[in-house]
């Protein structure tokens, strides 16, 4: 049986994180989105990837004004999106995190052009930014994709209901919060 946890929310009631809450509810990948700055890897786990266009080959990310990464990433020549696969909670947990040591236990690579990639990613996107549109208090960054990488077999991570799940027989919900990372479980 359905059930409603929270009722009607009156407009004064849509905090941010009541918002936040409710578009948890909405299943989604977790990209990684990534380029070298003044020679450091920059980068940011974001789950607003979508694609957009085929022709031109467009994709898109919603960043926050308030990202002080994005900021940095802004300037870069080539910017690298890294679908996430079902194994990489605490590298999604890491590139989630404020300040320099996001990358401390990342395995990436970055290109010639500075796009940085995750290893044992799904996919591998190689962009440059197209255009971005202010909205509300997010950017909609338009990226251009220039080249791919597809590793057909790797199970993506899901991002729902605040919490990282995989897609893999066996796996099983481990929440955002209060112990970020994967686990599998071969007994559910
Ligand atoms: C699973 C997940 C998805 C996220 N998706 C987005 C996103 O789509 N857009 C965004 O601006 N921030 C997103 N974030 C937050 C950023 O990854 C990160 O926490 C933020 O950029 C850190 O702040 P800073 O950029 O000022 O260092 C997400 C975080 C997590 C854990």
């Amino acid at each position: 049986m359905n059930t409603v946890t929270t009722g009607h929310a009156g407009a004064g009631e849509l905090t941010p994180q009541v918002l936040r809450t409710a578009f948890a509810a909405f299943p989604s990948g977790v990209t990684a989105v990534a380029a070298m700055v003044d020679g450091r890897p920059m980068g940011m786990a974001a789950s607003s990837f979508t694609s957009v266009s085929l022709e031109p080959a467009l994709v898109s990310v919603c960043v926050a004004h308030t990202s002080s990464t994005w900021k940095l990433l802004a300037a870069a020549p080539r910017i690298g999106v890294s679908v996430l696969a079902e194994h990489h909670g605490e590298t999604a947990r890491s590139l989630a995190a404020r300040g320099e040591e996001k990358f401390a236990n990342v395995e990436w690579s970055a290109d010639e052009a500075g796009a940085i990639f995750i290893h044992d990613s799904a996919l591998w996107l190689r962009c440059s930014i197209h255009d971005a549109i202010a909205v509300g208090d997010h950017d909609i960054v338009v990226l251009e994709v220039e080249s791919l990488d597809r590793f057909e077999g790797v199970a993506p991570m899901v991002f729902h209901g605040s919490g990282f799940h995989g897609m893999s027989r066996g796996t099983k919900r481990v929440p955002l919060r209060n112990g970020w990372g994967w686990e599998f479980d071969p007994f559910s």
